[in-house]
């Protein structure tokens, strides 16, 4: 039997881990540093005491030696690209499913890795990178005039916790974007990320997650799901204005389905145009999970996928709501990528719909009034609520966890145990999972769980999209 070390804090994680749990071959999971969702499926955590990314990374292969892992996966890029899968490759025998830092440049810098998929052929929006924000803002305004029926969406070249592209419906917004994307505010608070700036055009098609697997060799379709990441469902809702300089922000994704149909032809267009060449074009092997944001247009009758960005890892909460669907043994899946043995691997999914919803830590309250300056995540918000049984007057959930009091699966995003009992921690709290062979019912099943009269959890200023799946 096999031990397995899953690294990350989130949603993400605690869905790796459930899947790793159901394994056949697996003994037991740690999530490092995981969070109080770990236990609902019998995992355990590893608290992660250094400081910095570079000590905590040699800590986790000393811990990772003395729990005797089997295999380790890195959930968020930040892991990726600060060389975790180089420093075990070097340093260790114990098999990591990822790539190298050197390939995490297709998502930590958008310049970079539009103008690779742009030199090798893959189609992408029509974009321009910049240094200089004047300069952007000058393309920006030449644009409007010589096309008044579109928009733009200027990025942040690096990663900014989600928060760096601005999709915009006007050249006001999108010369404001690029102001606070260049801004010194933004880029205290996200290491320099907007240093340089791509700009693209705004395209308004179907947006889909298509996942895609490669032990270097092999490529193979894994998944898609449907990511809600604007903060509201309403593009005019009047906090967009009062907290978010009129833009409506993106979130990390407050909701998911899995699957979002595209079809044999769709998807072998996916892999043909845009999942093969990006791997096949890069310097060295990439091992592990590409995750294509793509937004398909209809061209001549005929759907067009176009890519918005890569992610060189799983999502959140695409995983949420796409791992619980796969039926093939994720330890066998996950070790023929590290043994470049994916093409022996069959994938087998559930035909289930399956929706994930997350809750929030929302706009606060006291004495009847909204606090002042607290707009809820992913502006300012209240962490560290304790979470109630809802229905019973101040029961609060401890070590027995959520999952014992509704029907469905939770993930949790950002969640402790505080003196035995429950406490948010964090943005996004916790993410609600249901699945059914009919989208309608498995969405009613998940938003039971969240509003249901009798069963459910709640916390203070918790908030949610009523609108996922539908
Ligand atoms: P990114 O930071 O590139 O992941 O973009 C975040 C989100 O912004 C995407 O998931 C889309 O919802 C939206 N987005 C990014 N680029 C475009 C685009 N060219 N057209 C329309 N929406 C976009
Ligand atoms: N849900 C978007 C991401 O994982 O990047």
């Amino acid at each position: 039997m096999k031990n397995v070390l899953v690294i990350d804090g989130g949603g993400r994680g605690n869905a790796i881990a459930h899947a790793f749990s159901e394994s056949e071959k697996v003994d037991q999971v740690y999530v490092a540093p995981g969070n109080a969702g770990v236990y609902e499926y019998g995992g355990e955590t590893v608290p992660l005491e250094e400081e910095t990314k570079e000590d905590k990374i040699q800590e986790i292969i000393e811990k990772a030696e003395k729990l005797e892992i089997d295999l380790v996966i890195p959930g968020p890029e930040g892991w990726i690209s600060a060389g975790i899968i180089n420093e075990f490759r070097k340093n260790t025998d114990i098999p990591i499913m990822g790539p190298t830092k050197e390939a995490a440049f297709l998502e930590t810098s958008k310049c970079d890795a539009k103008d690779y998929l742009n030199s090798i052929g893959v189609p992408v929006p029509k974009y321009e990178n910049f240094e200089n924000p004047e300069e952007a803002k000058e393309w920006a305004r030449n644009f409007y005039e010589e096309n008044p029926d579109k928009n733009l969406v200027p990025k942040a070249d690096g990663i900014a916790a989600g928060k760096g592209a601005f999709v915009c419906d006007s050249l006001e917004e999108s010369l404001s974007a690029i102001e606070k994307i260049s801004g010194e505010e933004f880029n205290e608070e996200y290491d320099r990320a907007g240093e340089r700036i791509e700009v693209e055009e705004r395209l308004d098609g179907v947006e889909t997650s298509f996942f895609a697997i490669t032990d270097g060799e092999t490529i193979k379709p894994f998944g898609t799901a449907k990511d809600y990441k604007r903060r509201y469902a309403d593009p005019d809702h009047s906090f967009i204005d009062r907290y978010f300089d009129g833009i409506n922000p993106n979130t990390g994704g407050l909701g998911a389905y899995s699957p979002e149909e595209e079809g044999d032809e769709l998807t072998e267009k996916i892999m043909e145009q845009i999942a093969r060449p990006t791997v096949k074009n890069l310097d060295e092997d990439y091992q592990g999970i590409l995750h294509f944001v793509l937004m398909i247009m209809e061209e001549d009758g005929e759907k067009q996928p176009y890519v918005l960005e890569i992610n060189v890892r799983d999502g959140d909460p695409e995983a949420q709501a796409r791992l619980p669907r796969l039926e093939s043994d994720i330890y066998d899946v996950y070790s023929s990528v590290v043994q470049q043995e994916l093409e022996e691997e069959s994938l087998q999914w559930s035909s289930d719909y399956y929706v994930a919803v997350c809750v929030f830590s929302g706009r606060p309250w006291e004495d009847g009034k909204p606090v002042e300056g607290y707009a809820g995540y992913p502006g300012e918000y209240y962490s560290k609520q304790p979470i109630f049984l809802r229905g019973q007057e101040n029961e609060r959930v401890g070590e027995e966890g959520i999952g014992e009091h509704i029907d469905g699966m939770v993930y949790h995003n950002g969640t402790d145990l505080h003196q035995g009992y429950m406490r948010s921690r964090g943005g996004r709290v916790l993410t609600f999972v249901n699945n059914d062979e009919d989208k309608e019912k498995a969405l009613e099943k998940t938003y039971s769980d969240i509003q249901g009269e009798d069963g459910g959890v709640y916390f203070s200023y918790m908030d949610y999209r009523e609108d996922i799946a539908q």
